[in-house]
């Protein structure tokens, strides 16, 4: 494990091979998220996308948190009077939550402890995976505090949870348990905290070994389809085919297909080819 790969002020980074943990790092105010967070997580996300040793990026929080949601003092009190300084942070809070989180070219884990509320639902629903503890606490607090679910947080909610769900547990703001977010598929699964990481480094590790380009393109491909009808999606899946077979470095279809018909020594049922 390697630390620091970057110098962020609120936002961690550690490597662990082909995986990178991009941590909300303000524990002592249970990862609120502050406009100079929003900007660090930007910056981190860039970074990885780049980074050739990253293969999967696993968002988290220090210390005994997820994210509080946004801070109360810093992303809403201290910008109230700051209308250019409200601008930069929206954009922030939109652009690595989101735009970058739910287009981002690897695959994407949410690592989920302790309590996870309001704004940092949308980070939890844009990664491609949600891996919570069984005891971890999600709240959509806003309307203990009369407001709404924004920065795209009803949005959002309402792509992974039921309708019924997603109104009840805004509407009363009550809690539910990382287990209770598992039983709803929220999140993929909910695990004892003390394997939490163990079992996301399996998740990740299983990731690692599969072809990024295939990895890449199957994501872009089920999140693209959802809102098309069958024929747009059949089109754009016979183009996007196409475009693997043409963009893969590796040529992995080539080779898988050598692998299983040629040489008989892998079976594609059953795991992947050898890179
Ligand atoms: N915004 C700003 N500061 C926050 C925060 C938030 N969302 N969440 C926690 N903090 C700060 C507290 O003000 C406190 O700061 P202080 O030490 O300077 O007083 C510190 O973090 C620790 O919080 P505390 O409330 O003492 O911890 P706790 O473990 O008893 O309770 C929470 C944790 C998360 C239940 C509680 O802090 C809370 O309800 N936070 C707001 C959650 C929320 O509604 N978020 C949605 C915003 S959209």
């Amino acid at each position: 494990m390697t630390t620091d790969v970057i110098e962020l002020e609120n936002v961690k980074i550690e490597r662990d091979e082909g995986t990178t943990f991009i941590i909300l790092n303000r524990p002592e105010k249970r990862n609120a998220m502050s406009p100079q967070l929003h900007m660090d997580m930007c910056n981190a996300l860039d970074w990885a996308e780049e980074d050739e040793q990253t293969k999967v990026v696993v968002i988290t929080g220090a210390g005994r948190n997820f994210c509080a949601g946004q801070d109360l003092k810093l992303y809403f009190r201290g910008t109230d009077d700051d209308p250019h300084m409200r601008a930069r942070s929206r954009r922030a809070a939109h652009r690595w939550r989101w735009e970058k989180l739910s287009s981002f070219p690897k695959a994407t884990i949410a690592m989920v402890h302790g309590y996870c509320f309001g704004g940092g639902f949308t980070p939890v629903i844009a990664c491609d995976f949600a891996i919570a503890a069984d005891d971890a606490t999600f709240g959509l607090s806003e309307v203990n505090w009369g407001i709404i679910p924004g920065g795209l947080v009803a949005w959002a909610v309402t792509q992974v949870m039921n309708y019924r769900d997603a109104i009840y547990y805004s509407v009363t703001g009550d809690r539910f348990s990382g287990a209770e977010a598992a039983a709803m598929k929220f999140v993929n699964k909910s695990v004892p905290l003390a394997k939490l990481r163990e079992q996301t480094m399996e998740l990740a590790r299983k990731l690692e070994a599969k072809s990024p380009a295939a990895v890449r393109y199957t994501k872009e491909a089920v999140r693209s389809v959802r809102g098309m009808s069958h024929a747009q999606a059949l089109d754009y899946l016979n183009c996007k085919s196409d475009a693997l077979k043409f963009k893969d470095p590796e040529n992995g279809r080539e080779k898988a297909m050598k692998q299983f018909l040629d040489e008989k020594v892998f079976k594609p049922g059953l795991g992947e080819f050898k890179r």
